[in-house]
């Protein structure tokens, strides 16, 4: 693996002073590498792109994106581009029998989108089965203006946060799906995909650096920290913040967080650390690591610190215990944004109200799962009591567009949950009356909510503590949302006169609170079938997801524009 890897002092504005239309056109080979284990003898074949992370993307807003993936490995796969708006693009999203059939073994495709009206920092991942966990990379949107609504940094650094399997993660998945039972915890953490001790930054001093965190991990959040050193978060999910100071970062799967670091402590070596975040209560031992990742945060020229003349270790900093939700909930809830002139602003009248339950159930085998316990419940993921299932024949895309839904999807995803409950009352609700109506027995469905377009949605995602009250990183495609309001227990009335209305953070994936809830808002400005599902791959693999259908507008360029002719069929 490469060795160290300064931080870039980039000249952030100069470049781009003047106004840009390019186009940024890369080629992905999906292939086999042959990679080192993580702390053991001996290489595993993976699947990605050129090494993990892969290649970043960086464009300037209103930039052309072109991507030729050329599928060289033994896999299906899609490449997503992670809070990307897809306006009039939405065949290039990306999600594998959502907006495509996927690019088959030997087979390419051409991803062509714009960047526009987003600034700050993304990612692409695949997203087709668990590729996701080699399969990924960051995508920066720099202003086509030049200049950031913060102090300009001396420089800035990729901190893309993953998880690790010695293993084939395809092959994990599928054990895990005939056996009915999760895949194993990661084996390791990973800074920019090399593991504890390994990644290194060099600073100078008095400088300050952005920061563009990435969790790319497939089903754990993380706190971040680097000793010595504290943060002002400027934006997340690619949307500026109210400058936020903090010594701890947390930061949930698929989320991003850019955050300024000054380098002003006293030149040395400094240790960057994640730690997992386990919001699940009661909390599942034994079912993720416990281990820490670090990178070095070294000071150019800093002479050697020793320590009875030996050289002394990077300093540590203090990370939070896993289960500490107070620390998590206040960076989560300590977010607002920053309100800059011809950005969009809350829209105030709704037009369309859901109230949708998030978390775990149970549920019986399928009969396609072959090893699995047959005389005990299974963990299924829901959404209003809904488990979703891609479909398998065509993509939901190619059947609306073609106007043929049947056998494909229904229009019936529900705006509540069929009863209403305690939903956050762990005490015995699997065993209550909620039990009967709430244990989903039948297939998992494919239902998605048509939502007329340019209405105005609000959304109500509440955690239940059916099987076990968990923090779900909720990722909707093809928009930003308002986070108007979180909190903990049940969703009541009283808090709607709480929304914020000023300057609600604006995301594409909430980490809805454990045993707790949330109110998003968006315009369905966009139309295309736009999926929203956990970001924890363990859980949308067992049905955490559902699908807006954005109907057509009135204009041409408000309609669902034709696939393109090299889309891959199924
Ligand atoms: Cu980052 Cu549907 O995904």
């Amino acid at each position: 693996m490469p060795g160290s890897w300064l931080i870039l002092v980039l000249a952030v504005s100069s470049a781009a002073a003047l106004a840009h239309a390019a186009t940024v056109e890369h080629t992905f080979n999906v292939g086999t590498l042959s990679w080192p284990r993580i702390c053991q003898p001996g290489n595993i074949s993976i699947t990605a792109v050129g090494g993990v992370p892969g290649p970043v993307i960086e464009a300037y807003e209103g930039d052309t994106v072109v991507v030729h993936v050329i599928n060289d490995s033994p896999y299906d796969v899609t490449i997503h581009w992670h809070g990307v708006f897809q306006r009039g693009t939405p065949w290039a999203d990306g999600p594998s029998m959502v907006t495509q059939c996927p690019i088959r073994p030997g087979s390419r495709y051409t991803y062509r989108f714009s960047v526009s009206g987003q600034e700050g920092s993304l990612w692409w991942h695949a997203h087709s089965s668990f590729l996701r966990a080699t399969v990924h990379g960051a995508l920066i949107i720099r202003p086509s203006a030049g200049a950031y609504p913060f102090p300009k940094p001396d420089g800035e650094a990729v901190v893309v946060l993953g998880e690790w399997w010695d293993a084939d993660i395809v092959l994990l998945e599928r054990q895990a799906f005939l056996s009915g039972t999760q895949i194993p915890s990661a084996d390791a953490y990973t800074i920019n995909g090399k593991p504890n001790q390994t990644e290194k930054f060099s600073v100078r001093g008095n400088s300050t650096y952005l920061l563009r965190i990435i969790n790319a991990a497939l089903n754990t959040a993380f706190f971040f920290k680097v000793a010595g050193h504290t943060f002002t978060v400027v934006a997340a999910d690619a949307s500026y913040t109210t400058p936020y100071e903090t010594d701890v970062i947390v930061i949930a799967p698929g989320q991003t967080v850019d955050a300024l670091m000054a380098a002003g402590a006293t030149p040395g070596c400094y240790y960057m650390e994640i730690s997992s975040y386990q919001s699940a209560m009661p909390l599942r031992l034994g079912s993720f690591n416990i281990d820490v990742a670090t990178a070095v945060v070294e000071y150019v020229g800093a002479a050697p610190t020793t320590d009875g003349g030996q050289q002394a270790a990077p300093a540590r900093p203090e990370m939070p215990k896993p289960t500490d939700t107070a620390t998590a909930n206040g960076f989560y809830t300590g977010l607002t944004a920053r309100v800059l002139p011809g950005r969009p602003t809350v829209p105030l009248a709704v037009d369309t109200r859901m109230f949708v339950t998030v978390g775990l159930g149970l549920s019986s085998c399928l009969p396609e799962q072959t090893s699995c316990n047959r005389s005990a419940p299974e963990a299924v993921a829901t959404m209003n009591n809904e488990s979703f299932a891609l479909p398998t024949t065509t993509s939901l895309l190619d059947a609306r567009y073609g106007k043929a839904p049947g056998g494909v999807y229904t229009n019936d995803f529900p705006d509540r949950p069929p009863v209403a409950f305690d939903y956050t009352n762990a005490t015995g609700l699997l065993a209550g009356g909620a039990a009967a109506a709430l244990s989903s027995t039948g297939r998992p469905t494919t239902k998605v909510r048509a939502l007329r377009y340019n209405a105005t949605v609000e959304v109500v995602l509440q955690n239940t503590a059916l099987l076990g009250r968990e923090s779900h990183p909720m990722h909707l495609h093809g928009f930003n949302f308002f986070v108007l309001a979180q909190g903990f227990g049940n969703y009541g009335g009283a808090a709607s006169e709480q929304l914020n209305l000023v300057n609600p953070q604006q995301r594409n994936t909430i980490a809805v609170p454990t045993g707790g809830w949330v109110v998003i808002r968006f315009v369905a400005d966009n139309p295309g079938m736009w999926f929203m599902h956990c970001h924890i791959d363990s859980h949308l693999s067992i049905g955490l997801a559902m699908v807006f259908a954005v109907e057509d507008g009135p204009t041409p360029d408000t309609k669902l524009p034709p696939p393109p002719p090299d889309l891959p069929r199924c």
